[in-house]
């Protein structure tokens, strides 16, 4: 059993800043837990706590069940894989998978199976007798995925391990990274300020912002309902849209006065709604629920929008609107099919069955429009 436990766990740093306020996480056996959040949230830092590289200001973590605080990292019985893969560039692959093995005085023989397997299971067995220059980064960082596998670890943490790699290597290593860990079956934190690897590789992503969480949650979930505005907006690309109006309620009936139209609100849980009548919300909705609605019917959730930009993908486009009183640019998904022009004026349907409500205007607005007994974590 090697679950992990962060138990109001804090950093502060010798000059102050609070890189991690006080947090509580648990991390399942054998879990893949995406930590994820822009640069700075504090993601490393709590990662090489986890591993002991650096001191805990307060609270505790556990690892299967026993307090670690004060154990050595050596101790503690994780391998740790960086974006720099920390290679010995004078040792072989062989050599450099060996190396902890050797220190720990592994019998040979036992060293040599471990190595074999490791290298076959990550397509590296004719690379075993190059030095790391001659290798690509792809398979340097096989490598150094390599070196952690064979010291059987009860659990990994992954540190922006593929962030060196080009885009394409970096789709391929994610898949190896997920089917390999389906095999191992070991517990894992894996640290990204990229949303699609978090989405991709989570079994639960955690979601941090200035050294708090935000939402802990498998990734569909915190696709679907997001906590909080800043949430909303992490996950998801292109971005949600966020529309600034004011909540109307006309006997039940409620809509968001959103640049001078008044428009209908239809998500499933409107029941929170009163908190924020005729206040100031934002309005959250995802380029796939906006679509060119040329007959929608007047009173419908619609909006006439200039057409700023076309993106086309293949198989559908990014469409950049312009709305008179919006702040923003407003993005639609639409299928590639779709005639679009720049500069004509479209009428945009918004599907706000799939809207979310946001009270109040600041960054991490809670969203008032989640389904009855959400639960606050997991
Ligand atoms: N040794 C240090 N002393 C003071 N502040 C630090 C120290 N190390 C990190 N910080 C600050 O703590 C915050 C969190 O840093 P951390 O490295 O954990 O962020 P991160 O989420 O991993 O970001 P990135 O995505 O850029 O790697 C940052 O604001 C950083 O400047
Ligand atoms: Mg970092």
């Amino acid at each position: 059993m090697a679950d992990i436990e962060l138990i109001k766990l804090k950093k502060v740093y010798d000059n102050g800043y609070v890189a991690v306020k006080p947090s509580d996480l648990k991390i399942n056996d054998k879990e893949f837990m995406v930590l994820v959040g822009p640069s700075g949230c504090g993601k490393t830092t709590s990662l090489r706590m986890i591993a002991g590289l650096e001191s805990i200001s307060d609270g505790e973590i556990r690892i299967g069940g026993r307090r670690v605080n004060e154990v050595q990292p050596k101790n503690r019985d994780i391998a740790m894989v960086f974006q720099s893969y920390a290679l010995y560039p004078h040792l072989t692959v062989y050599e450099n998978m060996a190396f902890a093995l050797r220190l720990r005085k592994v019998p040979p023989r036992e060293i040599h199976e471990q190595i074999v397997q490791a290298a076959e299971m990550l397509s590296l067995t004719s690379q075993l007798e190059k030095l790391p220059k001659a290798l690509s980064g792809g398979q340097r960082q096989r490598v150094a995925l390599g070196r952690a596998i064979v010291r059987k670890p009860q659990a990994f943490l992954f540190d922006e391990p593929l962030s060196n790699l080009d885009a394409k290597l970096r789709g391929e290593m994610r898949y190896e990274l997920r089917s390999l860990q389906q095999r191992l079956a070991t517990t894992a934190v894996y640290v990204t300020h990229d949303q699609i690897e978090a989405m991709t590789l989570g079994d639960r992503i955690t979601v941090m912002s200035v050294g708090e969480i935000q939402q802990v949650a498998p990734p569909r979930v915190v696709y679907d309902w997001p906590f909080n505005r800043f949430v909303a907006g992490f996950i998801g690309t292109p971005p949600m849209n966020f529309l600034p109006g004011i909540l109307k309620d006309a006997g039940g009936s409620w809509s968001a006065q959103i640049a001078g139209h008044a428009v209908p609100l239809a998500m499933p849980n409107r029941d929170n709604l009163g908190k924020a009548r005729d206040s100031e919300i934002v309005m959250g909705i995802r380029p796939e629920n906006l679509h060119v609605a040329a007959n929608a019917p007047a009173g419908s959730p619609s909006m006439d929008m200039k057409i700023d930009v076309v993106e086309h993908m293949g198989d559908h486009q990014y469409v950049y609107l312009r709305a008179d009183g919006l702040p923003d640019t407003i993005i639609m998904k639409a299928p590639g099919a779709v005639e679009l022009a720049v500069g004509q004026v479209a009428r945009i349907h918004l599907d706000t069955t799939r809207a979310h409500i946001f009270q109040g205007r600041g960054e991490h607005a809670p969203n008032i429009t989640l389904p009855p007994g959400f639960p606050q974590q997991q």
